[in-house]
């Protein structure tokens, strides 16, 4: 059974074929050096492998990295550096005394194959056909390899010894660690994988497991290496005897490359790969595990491979899939595999609960789906409209399952590990009308008339409003992104051109900056843009690009200096050359 992963490739085209220079034939001497700007690698014998800088698509910055040489793909299989990413003119150095020492162009060290000094012992590198980059002395002793300190990915004739460790990346196109590890338990030799809560490093329990010493009580037989041999995978015990892991037995196994990954979505897959190839190959995945990612027990992590309030779907190839629920979309667009929110406002505030309920939201019936981690209350003995109509009237409600055996379930926010599930009527709540505010406007700080004769009206839940001037709908390509602009004023700049582009002239004092930056943050936390630009059309045309200016603003304006983005850095943020993560709340200190 051959599953194709057409996305695998997707990514690696993303890489920039820039490197096409090669030195050495496998051997690196010490003082020997490669750095970003000269395009040099370091190849095998065979020229199968390299090991050089690739840059990262569209940015300034290099993964010092293996890669397989010979197919279009390049595709990477150990890499140094994914969380301290190397700027243009970064080098990376062969010391006597450091093994491979990576530095910026300003001389930080970035990162190094040996954190304690090896006295001098370091004679050569060597880039082994093998895939394999190892340091040796004079004496041709290995110090140093790249095979036992893996990133995501082992190659045919690498062994894993107890203690070791794989760690995916966090998305296709990002090399930091993430989220999923697999790991060779120190103690006992068993082969497990597990996520990990970042920033945190400690494993959660297994959401799958290969048990070396099943029916074997006998202990001191425990699992001892995880071999790779050829195309296959096992568990190698201290009695000799081999447990398959992965059977990857395909005809003319000689005529492939062979790899196994723990990608960024938790899966563990064997594939393979012409080794001639017409330049249209692609990775085949021949074993992968778990079976159902989406379905196995979270362990005590309680979240599942989407983030909250999202749905897991299995694919064909077995690779899940996270869907938001009708009324929810992503969090970040650009993370397919986060959290949803609701497009909607929704909790117990005062001004709904004035309202009725049922006049505000609605049910939506969902197919076959469950968050079976989510529970509040179970209410026996229950008919489906009395299901239905208690989520309705309960502000802490978000979901109401019906199960066959007539038990209601209320399910409140956020939602975790959800996924197929056929036990009853799911019921999701959304509000019947998400176009204009509810309830009575509170709150009101501030009311002001501008010179203009303008009125405007600052509330805590509506729009700062104006009508004169108007503001091109490039929005941004007019402001004044110069050194002159210290960050701070330039993101209050752009938040009352995000929220008020219409009325260039207006004047904002002192007071309205505080209320407008408090109100911006408020809205993004709650999901409500459009509330913040007065639902203005072209505004919320693109809500991916207004949700990406308004978490730069919110950056700019952190109370936190050391927070702040530099002005460059924004620039590239606003531009959408680099994701912009979510951004802290700006005033930490004095919100309630
Ligand atoms: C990567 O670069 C190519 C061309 O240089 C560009 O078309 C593509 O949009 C870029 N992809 C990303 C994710 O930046
Ligand atoms: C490196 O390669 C890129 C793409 O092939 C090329 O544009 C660039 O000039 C090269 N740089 C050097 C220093 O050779
Ligand atoms: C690449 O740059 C490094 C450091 O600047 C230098 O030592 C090395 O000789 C260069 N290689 C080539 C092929 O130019
Ligand atoms: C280097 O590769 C050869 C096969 O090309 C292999 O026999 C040898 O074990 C490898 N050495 C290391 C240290 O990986
Ligand atoms: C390994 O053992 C655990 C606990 O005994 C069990 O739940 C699990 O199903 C076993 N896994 C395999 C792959 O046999
Ligand atoms: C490794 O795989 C090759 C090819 O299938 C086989 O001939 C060899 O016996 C295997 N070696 C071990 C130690 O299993
Ligand atoms: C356990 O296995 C070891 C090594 O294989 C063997 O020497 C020992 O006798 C075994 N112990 C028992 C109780 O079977
Ligand atoms: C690649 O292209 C060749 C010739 O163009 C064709 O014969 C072959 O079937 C293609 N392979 C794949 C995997 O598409
Ligand atoms: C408002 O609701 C409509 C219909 O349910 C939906 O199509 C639209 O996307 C919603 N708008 C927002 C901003 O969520």
């Amino acid at each position: 059974m051959a599953l194709s992963l057409a996305h695998t490739l997707f990514f690696f085209l993303l890489l920039l074929p820039t490197f096409a220079v090669a030195q050495t034939n496998g051997k690196i001497t010490v003082g020997d050096s490669l750095s970003t700007t000269n395009n040099s690698s370091w190849l095998s014998p065979s020229g199968d492998f390299a090991f050089g800088f690739r840059q990262l698509n569209g940015s300034d910055f290099f993964l010092l990295s293996i890669w397989y040489n010979k197919i279009p793909d390049r595709t990477i299989v150990w890499y140094a550096n994914g969380d301290k990413l190397a700027p243009r003119g970064s080098k990376v150095e062969l010391t006597a005394d450091r093994g491979l020492v990576l530095t910026s162009s300003q001389g930080e060290e970035l990162w190094t194959s040996s954190d304690q000094s090896l006295a001098g012992a370091v004679a050569f590198g060597v880039m082994n056909d093998t895939g394999n980059f190892v340091l040796q002395d004079s004496n041709f002793k290995n110090l140093w390899q790249s095979f036992q300190h893996p990133s995501d990915t082992m190659l045919p004739t690498q062994i894993m010894e107890r203690g070791g460790v794989l760690s995916s990346r966090q998305s296709e196109t990002s090399f930091s660690k993430g989220r999923f590890q697999l790991r060779f338990l120190q103690e006992a030799g068993i082969l497990v994988l597990n996520t990990i809560n970042l920033p945190t490093v400690d494993p959660n329990g297994p959401y799958y497991q290969i048990n070396s010493t099943a029916g074997d009580l006998n202990t001191s037989n425990s699992g001892k290496q995880l071999v790779f041999n050829a195309s296959n995978i096992y568990i190698l015990r201290e009695n000799d005897e081999r447990i398959t892991v992965a059977d990857g037995t395909i005809l003319n196994w000689n005529n492939q490359y062979f790899r196994v990954t723990l990608n960024f979505d938790g899966i563990f897959t064997l594939y393979f790969h012409p080794k001639t190839s017409a330049g249209n190959e692609s990775w085949t995945a021949i074993w992968s595990r778990p079976d159902n990612i989406c379905q196995d027990n979270p362990g005590e992590s309680m979240t599942g491979v989407c983030g909250y309030n999202s749905v897991c779907k299995i694919n064909q190839d077995k690779r899940p899939k996270c869907e938001c629920p009708t009324g929810y979309s992503l969090l970040d667009p650009n993370d397919p595999y986060g959290s949803c929110k609701p497009d909607f406002r929704q909790g117990c505030n005062e001004d709904e609960l004035s309202s009725k309920q049922d006049d505000l939201y609605r049910l939506v019936v969902l197919a076959d789906t469950n968050w079976p981690f989510s529970d509040y209350m179970k209410l026996p003995d229950f008919t489906e409209e009395n299901c239905k109509n208690s989520c309705l009237q309960d502000c802490m409600c978000a979901v109401a399952i019906f199960s066959f055996n007539n038990i209601c379930w209320k399910k409140k926010l956020p939602l975790s590990n959800g996924r197929f599930d056929n036990k009853g009527k799911v019921f999701i709540k959304v509000r019947k009308d998400n176009s204009t505010l509810p309830g009575p406007l509170q709150n009101p700080v501030g009311k002001k008339k501008n010179q203009d004769g303008l009125i405007l009206v600052v509330q805590t839940h509506t729009a700062i409003r104006g009508t004169k001037g108007y503001v091109a709908p490039e929005w941004f390509r007019n402001m004044p992104i110069t050194a002159k602009v210290d960050v701070y004023s330039f993101g209050v700049m752009l938040l009352e051109i995000i929220c008020c582009r219409r009325c260039v002239d207006m004047e904002f004092g002192e007071e309205d900056k505080a209320i407008l930056t408090d109100w911006a943050y408020d809205c993004f936390q709650e999901g409500t843009l459009d509330v913040l630009v007065g639902y203005d059309r072209e505004a919320m045309d693109d809500m991916e690009k207004l949700e990406r200016f308004v978490k730069v603003a919110i950056w700019c304006i952190q109370e936190g200096p050391s927070l702040r983005p530099t002005m460059r850095k924004v620039t590239h943020m606003l531009e959408g050359v680099v994701d912009v993560p979510i951004p802290p709340c700006p005033s930490p200190f004095t919100t309630a």
